[in-house]
């Protein structure tokens, strides 16, 4: 199975502190292409938060139109960019019927595996809370079924060392790591709001941000810096082969300035070798 994950698009409609940086309707639309040419095709296409920059029906519009040519590989999870009632209306034909009130979490469960969103976001808020009521929906999302599990969310539940971004990140961050901890089955968490690749682990299981489709953050672990940059946008393709997951990153630069070398011929020579067992002689 291939899962691409895509986050923080930040479709937006007019200037904000990153808006004459990176035009994000233009670097999704460049991100979204690049997708739909994949062969093999991903399965499904995780959206994990911040879609929009403000959360209104016309960015959402813009997002939807966007989203287009791969539409019915979205899965979608709002971020604290996002806004609840306009979201849940922009992909209500993607989103499950019976979500809950207060929290748009909900489980695929049609695919070898299962696909957990966990929505961590508050209403008027910047930061995520992982309350009881989260808690107990994905300790209960979790305890009924353990066949291999994916989940995705948009705040990542770990200190990443970038401090401005983890001082406005997911309270109750250790009950989420100890809830995760507690469900060996979950083999993938991913997450979006660092707008940089990241990894690290949670007892067994792999933990991977995904870049943002519009600007990065600045690689600086200085605690009193913080920077957005032009860094070309990203995407995350995990594979499951049965057995692990292995997480790739890919980005996507203007087409213009990409350059490649067909290694066709060399790749034949590799499988030639490889399916005669010979030794690889350099
Ligand atoms: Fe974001
Ligand atoms: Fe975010």
């Amino acid at each position: 199975m291939l899962i691409a994950q895509i986050s923080d698009c930040h479709i937006r409609d007019h200037d904000s502190a990153f808006g004459r940086l990176v035009d994000t309707t233009e670097t999704l639309s460049r991100v979204v292409d690049h997708l739909s040419a994949l062969d093999p095709a991903p399965d499904v296409v995780l959206a994990t938060g911040d879609l929009t920059d403000d959360g209104t029906p016309p960015q959402y519009a813009v997002l939807r139109e966007k989203l287009a040519p791969i539409a019915e590989k979205v899965v979608p999870l709002p971020g604290n960019h996002d806004e609840g009632p306009a979201f849940r209306l922009a992909f209500a034909d993607l989103l499950p019927g019976d979500l809950a009130a207060d929290h748009c979490s909900y489980v695929i469960d049609h695919f070898p595996v299962r696909l957990v969103g966990l929505d961590t976001t508050i209403p008027g808020r910047h930061d995520g809370r992982f309350d009881p009521v989260r808690e107990e929906w994905l300790n209960q999302t979790l305890s009924v079924d353990d066949r291999p599990t994916v989940v995705f969310t948009h705040f990542p539940p770990f200190e990443t060392g970038l401090k401005f971004m983890d001082q406005s990140g997911v309270a109750d961050a250790n009950r989420l790591r100890a809830t995760i901890e507690r469900h060996p089955q979950v083999r993938l968490l991913v997450a979006g709001h660092l707008h940089r690749p990241v990894q690290t682990t949670i007892g067994a299981t792999l933990v991977s941000i995904c870049p943002s489709t519009g600007n990065q953050l600045n690689l600086d672990l200085h605690p009193q810096h913080a920077a957005a940059v032009n860094e070309p946008p990203g995407f995350q393709l995990h594979r499951w082969d049965g057995e692990r997951f292995v997480t790739h990153t890919g980005i996507v630069r203007e087409p213009s300035t990409v350059r490649t070398i067909d290694l066709g011929h060399f790749a034949a020579t590799v499988r030639h070798q490889y399916e005669a067992g010979e030794p690889f002689r350099k």
